[in-house]
């Protein structure tokens, strides 16, 4: 996912740009880029790579000007080299954008039959030709907006600077979130209220389909009718966290060691602990009126909720119907009787998810949104909003989030039991307790496994591929805990149920490919021990993760078992995700992988 910056200032811009620039740099980005306009000229500096690579660029030949915009590119068109790198320029406009324009070949093959010359792969470019040539007509920047914009299709964010309108910036926002900063005397453009932390917190969210006017002194909005338009602002979170690494080096091994105070924070959003009760009024769905529940999500946020599955099925005697979002919508599936929609994202900004959302929302459902960006567009479109109160997630990995979307999960589901009086006041009030303990258990987890999954990282990182598995709710943290695995340490990882091991994967069971098994003492754990066995007899190395009565009664041979302290079966897939997401990071720190950006991935896929 790329990210957006402007800023229509009073001093030197050029490196406030590169500033703001740094706090997007989780969203992942391959080359960056940043203009100004100064003496009436458009200029610009790009590189390829690392924003330090911009700094060095920059230091060698300065950017003078104090109204410019800037962008760190995530490579969907064209490779991410020098000249695919935004700014895009044409006769005097300048253009950075975030998205897909899905039509863009159309649009450049026409621009090029009326004589333009491209000089860059990219989709981004064509919006430069369109809007240069409507200037050449003689329309004005806004009237140039007006025309230009109704002609791209598909998700964009955009942030434009036209050489002979020096003082103004011009956005437009159909999909992927652009912001716009209140400063004293300037005002900004970001992709997110982090970007734009340095310099405000008063925020004002553009809608799909707005676009926007800035200078100095203000702001205009038109909606996609092209009528001007009031948009309120508001004081954003974004600003009340400090985005650093403190003593860790990596964001994603700070997010883990965060995870005990996010998930009580959490929790207490939604669990009167003194009381021992959840919180009733957190409901916002009429859980007791519902036939079935339709779930949602991408990714990690899925296997979050393929856990909240279990849970609401089992305390609440609801039916769950969920999908990854690249297939719920699709799939066009019957959303007969008294159905409600909950969708499940981090950053709130997925764009199948959001679309997911919408199609539910044109089947007149009810849209519930368990998020962890309370103004993301996915909040802002839901009826119900259900946050999780992790603080920023920077790593590309999704740790904290994950644990703290359980939490919301676990609570919501106790909530619809009791709603639907399938949870019984001691069965909630021992779930409570549980609860509880969770942040503690957390933190004596982290502090006892810790060295012991160093160690075992070094042996994982000689191995090409890995198989996880689990049963229950241990099945979605295996299939999580492949994923952790694959995407930054880039060994190949899959999780498998346990007992389909039979139906395939043990053909590909030998010494080569280490076995992690998630156990807990429960009701699967004397069927998983058979498939341990099953996997020791063909000299597969098996990596246990259970508790003390797991690893008691475990009678076979591993190359290691991680114990946990024993958890109540609604706060296992909590601490579980503990181990899967520590032995991940070793082992990709072993690898000496990007950890925060690992290649390819983007924290937030706003495109489809
Ligand atoms: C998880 O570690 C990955 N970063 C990815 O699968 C992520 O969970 C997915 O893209 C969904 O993102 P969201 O929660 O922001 O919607």
């Amino acid at each position: 996912m790329c990210g957006i910056v402007g800023i229509a200032g009073r001093s030197e811009v050029a490196p406030r740009l590169v500033d703001a620039l740094k706090r997007l740099e989780y969203r992942g980005y391959d080359s960056a880029g940043v203009a100004t306009i100064s003496s009436g000229r458009l200029d610009r500096r790009r590189a390829e790579g690392k924003l330090v690579n911009l700094e060095e660029r920059l230091d060698g030949e300065p950017l003078p000007g104090t109204v410019g915009i800037g962008h760190t590119r995530w490579a969907t068109h064209g490779a991410p080299t020098e000249s695919n790198a935004h700014p895009h320029f044409c006769n005097g406009v300048a253009v950075v954008h975030n998205g897909i324009i899905e039509n863009f070949a159309p649009l450049r093959a026409e621009l090029i039959a009326g004589g333009s010359v491209f000089h860059s792969q990219t989709d981004t470019e064509v919006v430069a030709h369109l809007l240069a040539g409507y200037r050449t007509d003689g329309l004005t920047p806004r009237e140039a907006m007006g025309k230009a914009v109704p002609q791209l299709e598909g998700a964009y964010a955009l942030a434009v600077l036209f050489e002979d309108e020096p003082d103004m910036i011009l956005g437009a926002r159909s999909g992927p979130p652009l912001a716009v900063g209140h400063g004293k005397g300037e005002m900004f453009l970001g992709s997110d209220a982090i970007a734009l932390a340095p310099f405000t917190d008063e925020i004002t969210y553009l809608e799909d389909g707005d676009w926007v006017v800035i200078t100095r002194d203000g702001l205009e909005i038109y909606d996609e009718g092209g009528s001007r338009v009031e948009r309120a602002s508001q004081l954003s979170q974004g600003a009340a966290y400090v985005v650093d690494k403190g003593n860790h080096r990596h964001f994603m091994e700070k997010e883990i060691h965060e995870q005990p105070e996010v998930v009580s924070n959490t929790l207490s959003h939604y669990v009167d602990f003194a009381e021992g009760r959840v919180k009733l009024e957190a409901a916002q769905l009429d859980f007791a009126n519902l036939d079935r529940l339709a779930m949602s999500a991408c990714g990690t946020a899925y296997y979050a909720g393929l856990i909240g599955k279990y849970w609401f099925e089992r305390f609440a005697r609801l039916p769950v119907e969920i999908d990854v979002a690249s297939e719920f919508r699709y799939r066009e599936m019957p959303l007969p009787g008294r159905m409600a929609a909950l969708f499940i994202s981090q950053s709130g900004e997925t764009a199948d998810t959001l679309a997911s959302l919408r199609y539910c929302r044109a089947n007149n459902l009810s849209i519930g949104a368990v998020v962890n960006v309370r103004e993301s567009t996915i909040a802002r479109e839901s009826d119900a909003v259900f946050p999780t109160l992790a603080g920023p997630e920077i790593g590309v990995a999704s740790t904290k989030a994950f644990t703290c979307q359980l939490s919301v999960l676990a609570a919501l589901a106790m909530i619809a039991g009791r709603a639907r009086g399938t949870l019984s006041a001691e069965d909630e009030t021992d779930m409570v307790q549980a609860l509880v303990t969770a942040p503690r258990l957390f933190n004596e987890v982290i502090r006892a496994i810790e060295p012991q999954i160093v160690t075992l990282s070094r042996e994982l990182a000689r191995f090409k591929d890995v198989l996880y598995l689990g049963r229950g709710t241990s099945f979605p943290l295996a299939l999580e805990g492949a994923l952790k695995l694959k995407e930054i340490s880039y060994i190949h990882a899959e999780g498998y149920a346990a007992g389909e091991l039979k139906h395939g994967p043990i053909a590909l069971i030998d010494e080569n490919m280490p076995v992690i098994v998630i156990a807990p003492h429960d009701r699967h754990f004397d069927k998983t021990m058979s498939n341990m066995q099953e996997v020791a007899a063909r000299g597969g190395q098996i990596i246990l993760i259970t508790d003390e009565k797991g690893a008691a009664s475990a009678s076979i041979d591993t190359m290691a078992t991680i114990t946990v302290p024993e958890a109540a079966e609604i706060i296992a897939p909590m601490i579980y995700s503990l181990p899967i997401q520590l032995i991940a990071y070793h082992t990709a720190v072993f690898m000496g992988t990007d950890v925060d950006q690992p290649r390819n991935l983007a924290k937030s896929v706003t495109v489809e």
